[in-house]
């Protein structure tokens, strides 16, 4: 075995892995499909939303992690799919829904793992707090146009006026990320009620 070469077990399939991988990357180039929201490969670590949860077995030890922040280990035994798990993940989706119901991403996923759009109270605040935007825009675009509100319970993501009536118009990479319709709303609604005149311009 080389320096730095890992062999785990996912799905009862050998997989080879480099050392800095996590789960959710081995995974991922072994052909193994792992559902992520809050992941993104040119991101930081996040490990928010949990969709991605495994159960892994390390030497005798179970536990269930978080796939996209959990690092491989030689021999790690890891199953993606389990009564366990998928429970998980139908239980984070129906609290995901309550939030944004309707939103394409969770569709799927809920058709998937049995997920009802009823199971929880609605409270429809239209972002699921994966933190795409905020991320993407901090670190990728080095610009912190969006970030999260503090509002305590109901924290959602906001556009800071200043920096985004500069900065978003041509840019507007961060909506292609968004799980749900949360954040295409948001910017209209801080364009119309913040900076009525750059969009006018930029139209014309
Ligand atoms: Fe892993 Fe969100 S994708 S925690």
């Amino acid at each position: 075995m080389s320096m730095g070469k890992i062999t785990l077990t996912i799905d009862d399939r050998q997989v080879e892995a480099r050392q800095e991988m996590t789960i959710l990357e081995a995974a991922k180039e072994a052909g193994i499909y792992i559902p992520t929201l809050c992941h993104h490969e040119k991101l930081e670590l996040f490990g928010a939303c949990r969709i991605c949860t495994v159960e892994i077995d390390a030497g005798g030890r179970k536990m269930l992690v978080a796939s996209c922040i959990y690092p491989v280990e030689q021999n790690l035994v890891v199953k993606t799919r389990s009564e366990n798990i998928d429970e998980i993940r139908k239980t984070i989706l129906e609290m995901l829904l309550a939030h944004a119901p309707g939103a394409p991403a969770l569709q799927d996923l809920a058709r998937e793992y049995g997920a009802s759009e009823t199971a929880f109270d609605k409270e429809p605040s239209f972002c699921i707090l994966c933190g795409l935007c905020v991320r993407y825009c901090a670190e990728v675009k080095k610009k912190n146009a969006v970030a999260f509100g503090d509002q305590g319970p109901t924290r959602e993501i906001t556009f800071i006026p200043k920096i985004a009536s500069r900065e978003c118009w041509n840019c507007k990479e961060c909506f292609a990320l968004c799980p749900t319709s949360y954040l295409q709303a948001a910017f209209f609604l801080t364009e119309g009620l913040s900076f009525p005149q750059s969009s006018a311009s930029a139209e014309g």
